[in-house]
């Protein structure tokens, strides 16, 4: 598995676009795609036709009510998704260092940003 993260503070900058880009991308050479859509905004999500508002999502998987492999949806685009939502912008004040290994236990991701693009093993 490779783990890619396009993360940076500042709005504006590209994170969206690049990532949902390079998900498209590398899902038309065949591989297999996680998107972790950890930006509050759900910009991502929403760009690839997800409700941002349905559950469960980052936010359930965060407040330790759902696995992350529960939270995982699937698009029309061959891109799978674990789909971000409003609250979490609620929690992020919350979060506490090792709160990432909440993803990595199903997944093994290795690392952690505002955004991320997962390529799985196929
Ligand atoms: N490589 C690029 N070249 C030109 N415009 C871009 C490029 N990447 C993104 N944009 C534009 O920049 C704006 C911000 O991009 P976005 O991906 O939404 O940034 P972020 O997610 O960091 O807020 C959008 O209008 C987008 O269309
Ligand atoms: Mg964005």
């Amino acid at each position: 598995m490779k783990v890619v993260s396009f993360s940076i503070f500042k709005g504006g900058t590209g994170k969206t676009t690049t990532t949902v880009s390079t998900a498209a991308a590398l899902a038309t050479k065949g591989k297999r795609v996680l998107l972790v859509d950890l930006d509050q905004q759900a910009s991502a999500t929403r760009y690839l036709d997800l409700d941002p508002e349905a559950m469960p999502s980052l936010y359930e998987v965060f407040m330790g009510l759902k696995s992350a492999q529960a939270a995982i949806r699937q698009t029309k685009f061959g891109i799978d998704v674990l789909p971000s939502h409003v609250l979490l912008a609620a929690i992020e004040e919350a979060l506490e260092p090792g709160d990432e290994q909440k993803l990595s236990a199903m997944h093994r991701y290795t690392g952690f940003g505002r955004t991320h693009v997962c390529r799985r093993r196929r």
